[in-house]
């Protein structure tokens, strides 16, 4: 089943999609998350940052799992994905830091870093909340859109436009990473509840045709029509195409 929450704009999404977080983590204090970077949650994140410090939210149960990584950065990488959790969440809540999980990007062995990441997610059984971002192309985690749907954590090359748009984050060409692992497409399926956030005209193509076109590994976000339980919050812009 999908729940479509109409934000106004970014700020009310986010404040919105910040409640039913804050609703799991009140309900299942030792809930699994899984989470998104990019700058769609920072918001959200800022207003769980927020209710913990008033003392109205408890993260010291929570254990986390990350959608993805670059390969080949390390943590203390302004880039990483890791860095940018401990930025925008981890260091400002009492999560235990032990308890936070990403994949490895220094692990060089592919295979290793993805079987891994995939016996993490086992291990703490499974995911109750994965949080998604949405990509201009319909991407989830850095699943694009390709033939299949892929199942477990696996590695992917970047494609050109993504490489050459995160150049200007590095020094030299060379830093730029040119793969990164993933959360894989089965793994996301058989997170519990599923929060898909959405802002921006930019997104809007996307979104209509993850929620309202046909399933395709094309579109991947178009799986989640299959998911029992998925609440997306999208502010206006972002639901202009969504006719139901
Ligand atoms: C981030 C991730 C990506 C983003 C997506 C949207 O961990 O997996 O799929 O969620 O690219 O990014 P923003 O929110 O920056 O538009």
């Amino acid at each position: 089943m999908l729940t479509i929450y109409r934000a106004k704009d970014y700020k009310d999404m986010s404040r919105q999609a910040a409640n039913l977080i804050s609703a799991q983590i009140i309900m299942k204090p030792d809930s699994v998350l899984g989470l998104a970077t990019g700058s769609t949650p920072i918001g959200l994140y800022e207003r769980l940052v927020k209710r913990c410090k008033k003392g109205d939210l408890d993260f010291s149960r929570i254990t986390s799992v990350n959608l993805d990584e670059y390969k080949g950065l390390s943590p203390n990488n302004e880039q990483s994905y890791r860095y940018f959790m401990n930025d925008n969440l981890f260091d400002h809540v009492n999560i235990q830091k032990a308890r936070t999980f990403v994949p490895d990007g220094t692990e060089e062995n592919e295979e290793k870093a993805c079987k891994d990441y995939d016996e993490i997610i086992a291990q703490v059984g499974g995911i109750d909340l994965q949080l998604l971002g949405l990509g201009r192309n319909g991407h989830i985690g850095f699943n694009e859109p390709s033939d299949s749907f892929p199942k477990g954590t696996h590695c992917v090359s970047l494609t050109q436009s993504t490489i050459e748009a995160n150049q200007r984050f590095f020094e030299k060409a060379t830093d730029v990473p040119t793969k990164a692992y993933t959360m894989g497409i089965g793994t996301i399926m058989q997170a519990r509840k599923i929060v898909l956030v959405a802002s921006g005209t930019d997104k809007a193509e996307a979104l209509a045709a993850a929620l309202c076109g046909p399933i395709t590994p094309q579109v991947p976000a178009s799986i989640l029509q299959l998911h029992p339980d998925v609440h997306v919050f999208a502010d206006e812009d972002a639901l202009k195409d969504v006719k139901f």
